[in-house]
């Protein structure tokens, strides 16, 4: 079970990061045709869509991972591990910091008061999660344990 979890939620990164930047390249190619963003506003709503499930997938494996086990064995001398401190804090803080930033700028997007105002918001908002999400994904030439899918 946790396996197959794990599995789902190291492929679904892909996902996530395709539909990430596809929605920052309609927001460049957007504004600069001066298109509506009325009509692109599906590549947002499935960017964060996707974000969205990624964290409940990750909250589901989090609570049967070896990581949380760790945490509330040892508590804060496991901070002294790196790579346990990594997936039991910063990976779980930093995609629920890349979470908010993605919905709020979404949203802020759909308000914004012309068409070339939403690109530009959705195309800087998402380009700060994209990073965020690109530094907390336990790569696997960062991490031995982690995989490519
Ligand atoms: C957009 C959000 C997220 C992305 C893109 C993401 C991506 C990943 C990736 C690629 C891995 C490596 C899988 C492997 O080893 O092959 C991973 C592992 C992990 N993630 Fe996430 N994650 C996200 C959010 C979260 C959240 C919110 C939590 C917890 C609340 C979480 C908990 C974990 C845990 C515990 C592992 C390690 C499991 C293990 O090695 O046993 N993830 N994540």
């Amino acid at each position: 079970m946790y396996q197959g979890l794990l599995h789902a939620h190291s492929g679904l990164r892909w996902l996530v990061l395709v539909a990430l930047i596809y929605a920052i390249y309609q927001s460049v190619t957007g504004k600069k045709s001066g298109k509506k963003f009325a009509d692109a506003k599906m590549a947002g709503t499935l960017a964060v869509a996707s974000i969205h499930l990624q964290f409940l997938l990750g909250l589901a494996i989090y609570f049967q991972s070896p990581w949380y086990k760790m945490l509330k064995e040892m508590g804060a001398s496991m901070m002294s591990d790196s790579v346990a401190r990594f997936y039991a804090v910063e990976h779980p803080i930093m995609m629920l910091i890349a979470v908010l930033v993605a919905t709020i700028g979404n949203a802020k997007a759909k308000k914004a008061s012309t068409d070339a105002a939403a690109f530009q918001k959705r195309l800087v908002w998402f380009t700060i999660t994209l990073i965020v999400i690109f530094i907390a994904i336990p790569w696997p030439f960062r991490f031995a344990n982690a995989g490519w899918f």
